[in-house]
């Protein structure tokens, strides 16, 4: 049975046009002005809505251990979300433990994924300590379809990875054909203000965003881009919040290095007076880097709009407030890192991306779903409207109203760090490969359909060092 999407407006990174979609065996099989269904199809009307490539967040963390405890949100509950939100597609994160093989790390996170999640999905390998074995593995884990790998310059003594390191997978990954993804913050300067803070009696959760400065971040984003171009390599920056640390990006693009950056939701919509809530509300907030003030959420937008910021993930991260994130109550230290995000990039993106004019319906497709297709090595199999590409889609009603709520949420999280934002437009409809996955903002799909994505080395990675273009953005 195929399925016909008739009457929509179909929304890419470059073009908007009105015209019908036809989808059978996962793939869609064609698109113009009018096309007619074959009896037994399901026809869809999209009449008044979008039909935008089902979204790829490159960002998450489901069912990951992390200090000492796990994430809420497994394969299946995570991708579930997510699709209902829009979302078609994960990159999530193997997180190898100190001294285990890549390839083992990996193979537990396949046994996560498999047969749970219901959408397609990829991994990034995290490089958490460097040795003349890990090196070894690298190219392994090219060949076991992994072309990114990350590395964290902050969590001092946990998964961070020091300089020398850093440097070694820069430069052991550059003819693999792979791209090396950072978490910028100054491990040192984190550390030795949170001893300070700690010592000093400073335990409420304000102190997490009082012991991550800015400038820490911006100096690890500099020193990051230094050694990136020192090997003469692209470099993807994730969860860039602040003005300090994109001017680093801002500078790389003006020199014509091969800079990419990543930035939340949360960062463009929340801020640091946050952290102030009664009754350690403050924590549903600890993540890192930390929020940060006004005129970072502006500067971010205005970055994403201008091309210097490529993606919009969510580093979906769930801890319950009140469970996990309460071991933080007496030491903001300990308030487990991270909050959920996975189900909401859309209808965020949409309602103060779209509406407000910060970014056109275009850029916003290219950078929920095009460009992280595009720079993981997905596309075009995903991240487009497209004939032979796989039938991802979203037909979005842009009239729907609504208001983020954990009442009414499916993320499995007890809190919602956008609790009480009105939104505007839904999706109707999300096919996953082809299958109705989502219907009136139910999940309708099956269980453990997701495929694991094996990459090829992206397209756009240049390990040259430098752009073609200058501040274009792609
Ligand atoms: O606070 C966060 N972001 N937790 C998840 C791990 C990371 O740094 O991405
Ligand atoms: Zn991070
Ligand atoms: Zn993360």
């Amino acid at each position: 049975m195929g399925t016909l999407i008739k009457n929509g407006d179909i929304i890419t990174a470059t073009e908007r046009m009105r015209a019908d979609v036809y989808v059978e065996d996962g793939i869609v099989q064609a698109i113009a002005s009018s096309l007619d269904a074959k009896p037994g199809d399901r026809v869809i009307d999209a009449s008044g809505c979008y039909v935008f490539p089902g979204g790829i967040d490159v960002h998450t963390h489901l069912d990951m251990p992390f200090m000492g405890t796990v994430s809420t949100d497994d394969f299946e509950t995570g991708t579930r979300a997510a699709a209902i939100g829009g979302t078609t597609g994960v990159i999530d994160f193997v997180m190898p433990e100190r001294g285990q093989p890549l390839l083992d790390a990996l193979e537990v996170w396949h046994a996560k994924a498999r047969g749970k999640a219901v959408s397609d999905y990829a991994f990034h390998m995290a490089v958490t300590h460097y040795s003349d074995a890990v090196g070894r593995e690298l190219p392994q884990v090219v060949e076991a379809g992994i072309t990114s790998f990350k590395t964290f310059m902050a969590y001092k003594g946990s998964i961070g990875i020091d300089d020398a390191g850093l440097f070694q997978v820069m430069r052991k990954t550059r003819d693999l054909g792979a791209l090396v993804t950072v978490h910028a913050e100054n491990a040192e300067v984190v550390d030795g203000l949170v001893r300070e803070m700690v010592a000093e009696g400073k335990l409420h959760p304000r102190y997490h965003a009082l012991s991550r400065p800015a400038l820490a971040e911006a100096e690890a984003t500099h020193r990051a881009i230094a050694l990136a171009e020192i090997n003469a390599r692209s470099l993807y920056i994730v969860h860039l919040t602040c003005d300090e640390a994109l001017a680093h990006v801002k500078h790389a693009h003006c020199r014509g290095q091969h800079v990419m950056a990543e930035t939340c939701p949360q960062y463009l919509l929340l801020d640091d007076s946050r952290y102030e809530g009664p009754d350690f509300e403050g924590a549903k907030y600890v993540m890192s880097p930390p929020l940060r003030k006004p005129k970072d959420n502006e500067a971010l937008w205005q970055a994403i709009a201008a091309g210097y910021i490529q993606t919009v993930a969510t580093d979906h991260c769930p801890f319950d407030f009140q469970g996990a994130k309460q071991m933080g109550r007496d030491n903001f230290a300990k308030i487990p890192n991270g909050a959920p995000g996975i189900e909401d990039r859309l209808a965020l993106l949409y309602t103060y991306g779209v509406v407000p004019g910060r970014i056109s319906l275009n850029r916003f497709v290219e950078v929920f779903a095009t460009n992280p297709a595009k720079i993981f090595g997905l596309f075009p199999r995903k991240g487009t409207v497209a004939v032979g590409a796989d039938a991802d889609l979203v037909v979005f009603d842009p009239t729907i109203k609504g208001r983020i709520s954990a009442s009414t949420h499916h993320q499995r999280v007890d809190y919602n760090p956008f609790e009480g934002f009105e939104t505007i437009g839904a999706p109707t409809h999300v096919l996953i490969n082809g299958q109705l996955a989502v219907e009136g903002g139910k999940y309708v799909g099956e269980p453990g359909t997701g495929r694991y994505l094996p990459r090829k080395p992206s397209t756009t990675v240049r390990n040259t060092g430098h752009l073609e273009g200058v501040a274009t953005g792609f």
